[in-house]
């Protein structure tokens, strides 16, 4: 087996999203799979692989290939609540008894917060590099990931706005994304664990050198302005950025691991019948250091 990659839609999107064969991932990889992976990851930003069979611990393997992982102090599952350990993300509608969350109940509203365009963990200090996503159990219709490339968004912004975005800074908080869809039910301990994080709204990717808009439901705030300006003017920036020219939906089949690169990528979840389950455990690297020590 050799390892190849190519783009999944050669027409109309050559450098985004790249579809992986030749490897099994869930087995310990060489010095230079994992090499051929990251330069994957910097040429396309998303990488897919099918057919691949993981069990937490070796996603877990896998994942550490990229750098340190994230815990899921984003959930709002803590402690025994959670169905899963600290080490994975629980993208599901399922409680800790694998039973489907009923459709009022706060965790999965919380969880809907997911349909809104978003770059994982924005509203940390120091966000996510990539998030890995397994698809353990899905629906029998809709529930599809839509991914969009925040370089080319950035590319196609005229000179003026990219000069009016280069020294912007953000602020991201899940307290933010949430009131978007009118959910407010936060706990005291939640509002202080969520409380808003400085993201600079153009960052440079440290390997490619492109720059890209770091947008995400999460930025509430920018420094300086008038609250509703700058939501207005996100707002406008995240309708430019997710036109259909720069997005990738993934149909996803089961055991597909999709990872993204959440420095140059917005992502979003697609509606399904919640009476059906859907299982994905989300794996993340995190980011070397906060935006705001990036020079961008
Ligand atoms: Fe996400």
């Amino acid at each position: 087996m050799t390892l190849s990659i190519r783009p999944t839609d050669p027409v109309s999107r050559p450098f985004f999203a790249g579809e992986v064969s030749g490897v099994d991932i869930t087995q310990p990889l060489s010095r230079e799979q994992v090499a051929a992976i990251s330069a994957g990851m910097d040429q396309y930003g998303l990488l897919v692989f099918h057919d691949q069979r993981f069990s937490d611990e070796t996603q877990l393997a896998f994942s550490r290939n990229f750098g340190a992982l994230e815990t899921a102090t984003g959930d709002i599952a803590q402690g025994s609540e959670r169905r899963l350990s600290m080490d994975v993300n629980d993208i599901s509608n399922l409680d800790k008894n694998n039973q489907l969350l009923a459709r009022d109940d706060r965790r999965r509203l919380f969880g809907l917060g997911n349909r809104l365009w978003h770059s994982d963990s924005s509203f940390k200090a120091v966000p996510a590099k990539y998030s890995l996503l397994s698809a353990r159990r899905i629906p029998s219709a809709g529930g599809n990931t839509e991914f969009a490339d925040m370089r080319a968004a950035y590319d196609a912004l005229d000179a003026e706005t990219k000069a009016e975005c280069e020294h912007l800074i953000c602020e991201h908080s899940q307290l933010f994304s949430r009131a978007i869809l009118g959910f407010s039910d936060f706990t005291d301990d939640e509002r202080r664990r969520f409380a808003p994080v400085q993201q600079r709204l153009v960052r440079r990717h440290p390997a490619t050198g492109r720059k890209s808009l770091f947008l995400a439901s999460h930025a509430g705030a920018i420094l300086g302005w008038p609250v509703p300006e700058a939501r207005a003017f996100l707002r406008d920036l995240t309708e430019h950025a997710t036109q259909r020219c720069f997005v990738y939906a993934h149909v996803w089949a089961p055991c597909d691991l999709v990872m993204w690169d959440n420095r140059v990528t917005m992502h979003r979840a697609r509606p399904f019948d919640n009476t059906e389950v859907r299982d994905m455990h989300r794996t993340t690297v995190a980011c070397e250091m906060s935006t705001m020590e990036q020079a961008a």
